[in-house]
């Protein structure tokens, strides 16, 4: 089937089988390999990436499903050579070890600040609780996150 999806802003198309798994289409035809792969069975939230702005676990979405939406994985965070804030937000608050969940936590942090700009820690950890980590403990990435919704409000504030 052909598919046409805006991802990271950019219209894609490609011609592909029903069953191809909308993570395996963005690593392994677009070469978007920050999506990551841990359980392929709806468990860890590696693969989240935002579908028309809501988080979704990439591994349980066919690719067929995102045709004429919008997707947003962690390589479109990062705009003119500037660190999106949550991204920024990670690194300053040792929201990572390994990385391997990091591109899914930051994927559902920037979700979750549009909706709520100022999360309570149990709200972030209510937004975080379909994403595993296995290195931090999960205290930083929380702080990581409020963090990014400081700075984004204070950001709107000066604009
Ligand atoms: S790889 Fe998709 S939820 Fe684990
Ligand atoms: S930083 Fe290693 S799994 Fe989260």
């Amino acid at each position: 089937m052909q598919i046409t999806v805006t991802v990271n802003g950019e219209s894609r198309s490609g011609d592909v089988e029903p069953r191809l798994l909308l993570v395996d289409w963005l690593r392994n035809s677009l070469g978007l390999t920050g999506t990551h792969v841990g359980c392929d069975t709806t468990g860890c939230g590696a693969c989240t990436v935002l579908l028309d702005g809501k988080p979704v676990k990439s591994c349980t979405v066919f690719a067929v499903q995102a045709n004429g939406m919008t997707v947003e994985t962690v390589e479109g965070l990062k705009s003119n050579g500037q660190l999106h804030p949550i991204q920024a937000g990670f690194k300053e608050n040792h929201g990572l070890q390994c990385g391997f969940c990091t591109p899914g936590m930051m994927l559902v942090g920037k979700a979750l600040l549009e909706d709520n700009p100022n999360p309570s820690e149990s709200e972030v950890r209510w937004a975080i609780s379909g994403n595993l980590c296995r290195c931090t403990g999960y205290t930083n990435i929380v702080k990581s996150i409020q963090w990014a919704g400081q700075q984004l409000q204070s950001a709107g504030d000066q604009s």
